[in-house]
């Protein structure tokens, strides 16, 4: 039985526990563990399209919940409905209903979440704060006063990685600009990416930049994470598996050891995505692979993989006493703030739309021309049915 996802190397623990569960109760299955590097499954997303395309898919893969997998995979009929298997295993009522929405449509349920991660959120090392004697910024405009100041003192304000990252960063930004409500109107179709709106976000994301290290494009999101670690930048905005990272691979530990917030500007705003496994249609083993949905869908499964990976169980009954304190703090703003769809990670957006934005962005870093970059994604919107 054959699993497919990006989960390799420093983000490979959370999947190995997952794994473990699974030869435990099929030790009879082999299970390949077939990963392709990269963060955001940037290369992994390709590889699964040409094997999918080409009638040799995985009997497993990662998919994020949202239009990644419905606006995609479902919508080319190639997920098999998972509908049995959830009322089977007594999921329907484990899951939050808004989550169910994410990977269902009304012809069925596609894919079994095994986390939600948060987007928006900025890291930080608290004895380096203390050290240049500044404060963590609640917004844009607070980081760019104190941003010239790090720069004196020989420190990246804002540390970024390769073009994936930008888009990463895009989000968050574009949320503190555009607010929760006008966030959710774009995707919607109810307000124009190139509306006065829009271009403002973009012109805003051009200020952050500016505050970026040079050579991000050449750098992984773990080194991102390094250069805050290692005290060459102050801040970092990433997905909480930056969290993983840190307690789980770097064994630092949340709070003391490295520190967070709501990215900038976003605070009461969850900007979520989950990571969650289908079965796509002729799937060589499926009765071994229904088995893998099975661990991945349980509490025992949810609760050994979230607290390595940095992200809160998907779940409603999760063991709260197992997760440190990042995700236990992620877990009560979850239950508490706005949630946002992410654009980077698959909720709001389908992959025709992702891959134009990948261009759009490389244009924008190229150009920092934020009325040009509105328009265009304008017209990658239209051309891949946003909000239709
Ligand atoms: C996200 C994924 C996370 C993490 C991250 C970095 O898209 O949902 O689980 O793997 O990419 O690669």
């Amino acid at each position: 039985m054959e699993i497919f996802s990006w989960w390799a190397g420093d983000e490979g623990p959370a999947l190995e526990a997952l794994i473990d569960i699974y030869k435990a109760q099929n030790p009879d299955v082999e299970l390949i563990n077939a990963t392709v590097t990269g963060g955001s499954g940037v290369n992994a997303k390709a590889v699964l399209k040409t094997r999918m395309l080409g009638g040799e898919p995985p009997d497993s893969f990662q998919v994020h919940a949202g239009q990644e997998l419905i606006g995609t995979w479902v919508k080319a009929d190639r997920m098999e409905d998972l509908t049995p298997l959830f009322k089977e295993q007594g999921w329907m009522d484990s899951f939050p209903k808004g989550l169910i929405k994410n990977i269902g449509t009304d012809k069925g349920i596609w894919s079994v979440p095994v986390n939600i991660h948060r987007s928006n959120v900025v890291w930080y090392i608290p004895a380096n704060i203390e050290k240049w004697g500044i404060k963590v910024p609640t917004s844009w405009d607070e980081f760019f006063a104190i941003a010239p100041k790090l720069q004196e003192k020989g420190v990246v304000p804002l540390a970024l990685a390769q073009n994936w990252t930008a888009n990463h960063l895009w989000e968050s930004v574009a949320l503190a600009s555009l607010g929760a409500d006008n966030w959710d109107a774009l995707w919607a179709g109810k307000l124009a990416f190139d509306s006065p709106e829009g271009v403002k976000a973009w012109e805003l994301f051009g200020k952050v930049l500016e505050y970026a290290n040079k050579d991000a494009s050449s750098l992984s999101w773990q080194q991102a994470t390094d250069m805050v670690v290692d005290g060459r930048a102050a801040f970092n905005v990433m997905g909480d598996w930056a969290a993983g990272y840190m307690s789980t691979t770097k064994k630092m530990a949340p709070g003391t050891d490295f520190g967070w917030a709501a990215s900038f500007g976003t605070s009461g705003e969850f900007m979520f995505l989950a990571d969650s496994f289908g079965l796509p249609k002729g799937a060589k083993n499926r009765d071994n692979a229904l088995a893998w949905l099975k661990v991945l869908g349980s509490r025992e499964g949810s609760d050994a993989f979230n607290p390595l990976k940095g992200s809160t169980s998907a779940r409603l009954d999760s063991d709260l006493s197992l997760y440190n304190d990042y995700g236990k703090s992620a877990a009560a703003d979850l239950g508490k703030d706005r949630i946002v769809g992410s654009l980077a990670h698959g909720v709001t957006a389908n992959e025709g739309f992702m891959n134009d934005f990948a261009s759009v962005m490389e244009m924008f870093l190229k150009s920092r021309n934020a009325q040009m970059a509105g328009k265009a994604t304008q017209q990658i919107a239209a051309k891949n049915g946003i909000g239709k």
